[in-house]
């Protein structure tokens, strides 16, 4: 070896011990210093690195490059508390992130290395209130904690349901993102059937959030993550559930193209899709080593007919697997249990595109062109799912009394284009990443030059280095949201400590 390389080397090497050194004096001051504060406070409600449940909450995420070190975990079990000791945090400049169903594949939006993990899991109580009530209708009343199967698992069998997620294992995040459901043709999105947040503050308030008591409040929390508070409760609106046709079909690689095709079929270019009262849920993945690619389509009808006219186009293709039939909502919700599981590596980046004649065939093609130039005989699944939002899905939102969203029905229905990546050695991290942020370029480049370009990034399938809130209401909403942040969170503690997507940009990268 040349001695210069061996001085590099050298040099290099001993900037990182002195780096790990002074991380290991601040995360050994943070351990004994605010989390010994937390302890003493809230007996019981602080993990300290080595015990069992901080292994169990700090590794209780979708991804593992979700699994960070903090200087110890936090499970907080009342909004009193809570409400106390983020008083605490914010006066101490102590950093926290914030986790529920731990399912953003985000890293670091949702756990920290330099600072404090707080979790809502103790937060896990269900109940439905019938009416009468001061809320004037039925609810469903959801702690933080619970994943969408367990909240499925106990109303479907009452027959009532709620605007939720999709998969089994996804959490309340959900809410505060928008929420692409089963049912949102009818209802818009998740959060948009939110009728009141239990909110903690920075400010050590626990607020009950609805649109009579602080209606800025409530409009900026359908949409806006983090950035206002810890919710400690969603009390949600309900409807009346009965069984309903659906299933996953799992396609060979063989019929990708006549997927694509059925998926083409059933959105109609001048705007909405088949049938309001269905939704769908489509995967194309795609292995830039074995240039293979597999389908795979989840469908929910809103009814108990057997092979509905609206899926003809998807059920008759060849398959290797199909389980839809005649089920039960919760049934349905049990088969994506699967994708629960921590998978290893993930990323994913999105973007929306108006409906066209011919998108499908254009985002199928870009994916792989992109997969093959860029990450050529790498270990690494890559995929994508086309999410329709049709005019019929916003004009439910608006109904429903309107969010931070706010996109405008009179614009057309879109495709959510949902682009991720699996893999499992961290040295790929920084190419995969490359891959998704150049397939959202060319994504972007192909609709921009046809005129379709849809200017809307879902938080819940955002990027890192994305900015959701810049184009919610096509920019209208981010500066009245920064004003109810200010108003709410006048020293800025959950934009300055908190990580995840902030008003400001990405903190992230
Ligand atoms: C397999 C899979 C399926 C998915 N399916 C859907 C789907 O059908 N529809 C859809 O819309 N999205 C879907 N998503 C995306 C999902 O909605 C987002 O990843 C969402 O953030 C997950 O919420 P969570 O509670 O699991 O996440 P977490 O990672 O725990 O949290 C996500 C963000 O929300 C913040 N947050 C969480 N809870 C609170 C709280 N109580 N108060 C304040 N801030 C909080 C966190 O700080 C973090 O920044 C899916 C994701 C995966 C991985
Ligand atoms: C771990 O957490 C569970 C539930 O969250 C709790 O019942 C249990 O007592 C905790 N264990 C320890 C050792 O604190
Ligand atoms: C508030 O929400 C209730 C329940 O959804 C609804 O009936 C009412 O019209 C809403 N009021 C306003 C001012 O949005
Ligand atoms: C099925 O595909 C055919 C041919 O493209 C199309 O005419 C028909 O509308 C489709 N049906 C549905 C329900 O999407
Ligand atoms: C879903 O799975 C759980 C656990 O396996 C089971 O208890 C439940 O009955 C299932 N739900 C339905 C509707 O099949
Ligand atoms: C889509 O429409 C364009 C014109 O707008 C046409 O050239 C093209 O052939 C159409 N493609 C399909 C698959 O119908
Ligand atoms: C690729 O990675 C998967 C796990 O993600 C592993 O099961 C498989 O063996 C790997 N394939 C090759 C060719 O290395």
């Amino acid at each position: 070896m040349h001695s210069a390389t061996i001085a590099l080397v050298f040099g290099a090497s001993v900037a990182v011990a002195a780096s790990i050194d002074s991380r290991l004096l601040q995360r050994t001051n943070g351990t004994t210093g605010i989390c010994s504060t937390l302890a003493k406070r809230f007996p019981g409600q602080i993990e300290l690195p080595g015990s069992s449940n901080y292994t169990v909450e700090t590794t209780a995420y979708w991804s593992s490059r979700d699994f960070l070190h903090p200087f110890c975990v936090w499970a907080p079990t009342t909004s009193s508390d809570l409400a106390a000791g983020i008083k605490i945090l914010a006066d101490t400049n102590t950093h926290f992130a914030v986790r529920s169903g731990g399912h953003s594949p985000v890293a670091g939006t949702a756990n920290i290395n330099e600072g404090v993990l707080v979790v809502t899991t103790a937060f896990d109580t269900m109940k439905v209130v019938p009416a009468p009530n001061p809320m004037g209708t039925q609810y469903f009343s959801m702690g933080p904690g619970k994943r969408w199967g367990q909240v499925y698992d106990f109303l479907i069998p009452q027959g009532i349901n709620v605007i939720g997620g999709r998969v089994w294992s996804v959490g309340s995040g959900l809410l505060l993102g928008g929420g692409i459901s089963y049912l949102g043709y009818k209802h818009g999105w998740a959060s948009d059937n939110v009728l009141n947040y239990e909110l903690v503050t920075a400010q050590g308030q626990v607020l009950q959030v609805n649109n009579k008591t602080y209606p800025d409040l409530f409009w900026a929390l359908k949409g806006g993550s983090n950035n206002y508070g810890i919710v400690t409760r969603y009390d949600l609106k309900t409807v009346d559930q009965g069984e309903v046709f659906g299933g996953t079909i799992v396609y060979k690689p063989e019929n990708t193209q006549d997927y694509l095709d059925a998926h083409q079929a059933w959105i109609n270019p001048g705007g909405g899709v088949w049938d309001d009262s269905a939704a769908i849920m489509p995967n194309v993945d795609y292995s830039p080593l074995t240039k293979q690619s597999a389908a795979t389509w989840l469908g929910v009808h809103n009814a108990p007919e057997d092979n509905p006219r609206t899926f003809e186009n998807f059920t008759k293709i060849p398959s290797l697997t199909a389980a839809a039939s005649v089920m039960s909502f919760g049934g349905v919700v049990n088969q994506t249990k699967e994708y629960g599981g921590t998978l290893g590596r993930s990323n994913w980046f999105a973007t929306s595109i108006s409906f066209y004649n011919d998108t499908l065939n254009d985002q199928y093609k870009t994916m792989v062109s992109t997969a093959d130039s860029l990450l050529a005989g790498l270990n690494v699944s890559v995929g994508w799912t086309a999410e329709p939002i049709t005019t019929s899905f916003l004009e439910a939102s608006r109904r429903a009394g309107g969010d931070a969203i706010d996109l405008d029905p009179q614009r057309g229905s879109f495709h959510i284009a949902l682009c991720y990546a699996f893999w499992d050695d961290e040295k790929l991290d920084a190419r995969v990443q490359n891959y998704l942020e150049t397939l959202i370029k060319n994504l972007d480049a192909i609709s921009k030059k046809k005129g379709l370009y849809y200017p809307f990034t879902f938080l819940n399938d955002a990027g890192g280095t994305q900015n959701p809130f810049a184009t919610y209401g096509y920019g209208k909403s981010l500066p009245k949201m920064k004003a109810i942040a200010k108003k709410y969170d006048p020293k800025g503690v959950f934009q300055r400590l908190v990580p995840g997507f902030k008003l400001d940009g990405p903190m992230l990268s």
